[in-house]
């Protein structure tokens, strides 16, 4: 659970200049689908098959390039037990983006999806994107979510689709660098209609007030 010290930490992180942009994330999804893991295969290359459950939130920061901009990314790794849920949830405003995961051996995880995204509508920003990730494709014989349902389900709520292994470091990357791309782009069509939205690029937050010179994000 984040303590104290962690949320110094965030705190400390979010406030360092060396970036063009911030991009806060929340992993959400089931308990033991694998967000965890999928967050630790993508922060530190590693992954373990032991299970330890999270307790409350927990995040880890991530820097990644965009067309030379730096974007930094704090990406909140949130317990998916039911009695978390009050914490969890309140780490959903101010998200820009979502990595909604279910597991493709499970089906309880993927019955909990529509749940999932209720959550988001009720919690999050409008604005905030989704992607919609079955994680665990490394175990076929154990599959009981077939690809085509996922994409279905994908496709009535409106987010992009992906299956992944955390495992086998499969898609993992590539989960990430689309969604900071729709993120990039959503901000692009805010720009275009609100141009009073701006990126600050001193400190990389979404502001509403002017910049001290314009500029629209070029990611
Ligand atoms: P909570 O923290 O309780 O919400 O669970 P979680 O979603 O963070 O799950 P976690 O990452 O702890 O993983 C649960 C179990 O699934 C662990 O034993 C992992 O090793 C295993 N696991 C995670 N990702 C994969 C994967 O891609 N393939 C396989 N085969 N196992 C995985
Ligand atoms: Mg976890």
């Amino acid at each position: 659970m984040a303590s104290a010290n962690d949320t110094r930490q965030a705190q400390k992180d979010a406030a360092d200049q060396n970036f063009d942009y911030m991009f806060k994330l929340l992993i959400i999804g089931n308990s033991s689908v694998g967000k965890t893991s999928f967050l630790f295969r993508y922060a530190d290359d590693s992954f373990t098959s032991a299970f330890v459950s999270t307790v409350g939130i927990d995040f880890k920061v991530k820097t990644v390039y965009r067309n030379e901009k730096r974007v930094k990314l704090q990406i909140w790794d949130t317990a998916g037990q039911e009695r978390y849920r009050t914490i969890t949830t309140a780490y959903y405003r101010g998200a820009m983006g979502f990595l909604l995961m279910y597991d493709i051996a499970n089906q309880d995880s993927f019955n909990a999806v529509q749940d999932w995204a209720t959550q988001i509508k009720t919690y999050s920003w409008d604005n905030a994107q989704v992607i919609l990730v079955g994680n665990k494709c490394d175990l076929e014989d154990d599959r009981v979510v077939a690809t085509e349902d996922g994409k279905r389900l994908a496709d009535e709520l409106g987010f992009e689709f992906f299956e992944a292994s955390a495992k086998d470091n499969i898609n993992v990357k590539q989960v990430f660098e689309r969604l900071v791309d729709i993120i990039c782009e959503k901000m692009n069509e805010s720009l275009d209609t609100n141009p009073t939205l701006v990126s600050n690029s001193k400190n990389g937050a979404l502001t509403e007030t002017p910049p001290p010179q314009s500029s629209s994000c070029s990611c």
